[in-house]
């Protein structure tokens, strides 16, 4: 089935490419330092400003803004681009949706793509459109008599006003068709409200009738604030306690973390991302100052989920009740996110608490506490498997601590685990080590390393993004590496396409590259791009440029003739092979010169 869950690019491509003048319009009318200042704290560093990476957590500011050459790098992450790149990651915006921010500040006009055909909207916009259309005909019903109800529930559970509001919270009213026949009269498709999971048919050819029904309604948003699917919870203790819409092409249930609209930024800041259950588990906290938390709604958590929280943080910590603390398949979470290189902690309630009771017993500061005082994920999953399993059975403790520590990428603190593990239940750590070999992965991809992958060292590699800086940096150098190397020889395909875009603008007589717009040429090529910001990044702390034009050009010169010089040895052997004299001195006197210049 047509999907779409995650990048919204599938959604904007249709609308069209944005003309590449008006872009370079925009770069040319706003400044970086400007635009990242608006976020970022920044510093002033010699000739560009510094800050502690907004990217990924840092002590000490590697996170560098250039205003030569409008582009931003940090050289903990290696995250780097220019504004627009900036906006996008920062905001979490698509390319289009990042230039029509920027456009405004810029006072840039963008032209406006034909988008307003409902029937040529795909199929997800126009389900976002039924869905923010349902979301407000619940919003009315609270608002209204039918409502009277459901406030006083919400009251009771001590939502104000404003919560209700960003929330979006709504209610479904005590009618069969009343959804179907407020978006009916609104031009909604009967098909779509079905695709949107609003409207079931029934059986026997009768009329539709509305799935959610005398519920509260949460509407479930995605990570931008779209709103993908709906929870509708009853006001008294009839069961089942919630319905959920079904999966759709817009949601599915694994790929939603609840909340992280609302709280992205609030993960970002603290540093940590907070998981709990339930949709009021997020919405009371949020209520009481407690910003950076998202919900699993009541799902184990899944790699989906993992991986947009690692665009946000590498932290987070699960909150569990205390008669939940050793539920398998909650553990069974957690090793999810141990692979995903997160750092995980677990907080637990006191008994017959949840996040959204304790917050409101306790306030957010004793709830932050709580947060705070998490158990690293190791510690907790022993703690429990002890409890469990009985601390006799060593066996059967190793063996479900094992995997887990297996899952660890840094060997330090696997290292560091092992020990802790071997002291815990008085084993020798070399018979722990010795049981870890037997651990099977389950997971079959190595990562390699670009260098490794094509043969070339990292030194070779790194030689040509070097000289590819420098050649962006300055119009001498990029002449020096045209002469005494030529663009040919470069045998990376990435850095051989950024060069190209540099030559086009040395081409129309630019005596500067603006890295800016290079890399607005670049845009949707994700290769091409990082190279130019390794490359930029290179130069950008070359203190004797000379020397580095010399000891690269001859790197590239040497591998160049290795290459060279083996694949002549392969072409003389046939020769000979063949006996073919003529071919044979010819080659035998083109080696040897290689030789000569290798000395030189
Ligand atoms: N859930 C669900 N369907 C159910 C029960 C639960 O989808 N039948 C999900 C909901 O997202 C819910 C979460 O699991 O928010 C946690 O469930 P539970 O702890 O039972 O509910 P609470 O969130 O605590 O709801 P409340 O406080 O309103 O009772
Ligand atoms: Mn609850």
């Amino acid at each position: 089935m047509f999907r779409v869950q995650e990048g919204p690019q599938g959604i904007t491509a249709f609308m069209g490419k944005i003309p590449q003048d008006i872009i370079d319009r925009i770069l040319d009318s706003i400044d970086i330092v400007e635009v990242v200042g608006g976020y970022v704290q920044l510093k002033r560093a010699g000739r560009n400003f510094k800050a502690c990476c907004p990217f990924h957590n840092e002590k000490t500011a590697s996170f560098i803004v250039s205003p030569d050459k409008q582009i931003y790098h940090c050289f903990g992450c290696g995250e780097g681009g220019n504004a627009i790149g900036f906006v996008m990651k920062y905001e979490n915006m698509d390319f289009p949706e990042a230039v029509r921010m920027l456009a405004g500040k810029a006072g840039v006009e963008v032209p406006a793509y034909r988008e307003a055909d409902p029937k040529s909207a795909s199929l997800a916009e126009q389900l976002y459109k039924i869905n923010e259309i349902a979301a407000k005909f619940y919003q009315d019903v609270l608002n209204s008599e039918k409502g009277k109800k459901a406030v006083d529930y919400l009251k009771k559970r001590d939502v104000n006003s404003d919560t209700l509001n960003s929330f979006r919270l709504g209610y479904a009213p005590d009618a069969w068709e009343d959804l179907r026949k407020y978006c009916q009269s609104r031009k909604v498709p009967l098909d779509l409200l079905r695709k949107a999971g609003l409207s079931v048919p029934s059986d026997r050819g009768k009329a539709d009738y509305d799935r959610f029904r005398k519920r509260l309604m949460f509407p479930i948003f995605d990570e931008r604030g779209r709103i993908v699917a709906f929870g509708g919870r009853v006001l008294d203790d009839s069961l089942p306690k919630y319905i959920n819409s079904p999966e759709t092409p817009v949601y599915s249930k694994s790929g939603v973390l609840y909340g992280l609209n609302f709280s992205k930024k609030g993960v970002r800041d603290s540093g940590c991302a907070v998981i709990v259950e339930g949709y009021m588990d997020v919405i009371i906290p949020h209520q009481y100052g407690v910003t950076n938390i998202v919900a699993t709604s009541g799902t184990a958590l899944t790699q989906r989920q993992v991986k947009m929280l690692k665009k946000y943080t590498d932290t987070a910590v699960m909150v569990f009740d205390s008669d939940q603390a050793g539920e398998a398949a909650s553990l069974r979470g957690l090793d999810i996110l141990i692979e995903n290189d997160m750092k995980v902690k677990i907080a637990t309630l006191p008994e017959g608490e949840d996040p959204d009771s304790f917050v409101k017993s306790s306030g957010s500061k004793k709830f932050n506490d709580v947060v705070a005082r998490a158990k690293g994920l190791f510690e907790y999953k022993l703690d429990i498997m002890i409890e469990k399993i009985g601390i006799r059975d060593i066996g059967g403790i190793v063996d479900e601590m094992l995997p887990t520590i297996f899952k660890i990428s840094s060997a330090v603190m696997q290292s560091e685990y092992l020990k802790k593990l071997a002291e815990r239940l008085g084993v020798h750590e070399a018979s722990l080590r010795y049981e870890m070999t037997k651990v099977k992965p389950d997971y079959s991809y190595r990562y390699e390393s670009e260098a490794q992958q094509s043969g070339k060292s990292a030194n070779y590699r790194n030689s040509e993004l070097h000289l590819l800086g420098l050649a962006m940096s300055d119009k001498h150098a990029y002449d020096r590496i045209q002469c005494e190397l030529g663009f040919d020889k470069f045998r990376d395909k990435n850095v051989r396409k950024v060069m190209d875009a540099v030559t086009g603008f040395f081409d129309r007589g630019k005596s500067k590259v603006n890295t800016g717009q290079l890399l607005g040429r670049l845009e949707g090529d994700e290769d091409a791009k990082a190279a130019a910001i390794q490359a930029v990044a290179k130069a950008d702390i070359t203190q004797d440029v000379e020397k580095a034009l010399k000891d690269c050009i001859s790197c590239v010169l040497r591998e160049n003739r290795e290459e060279e010089l083996k694949d002549l040895s392969l072409r003389l052997k046939k020769a000979q092979e063949a006996n073919n004299d003529e071919a044979v001195t010819e080659l035998v006197a083109r080696i040897n010169k290689i030789h000569k210049e290798k000395v030189a």
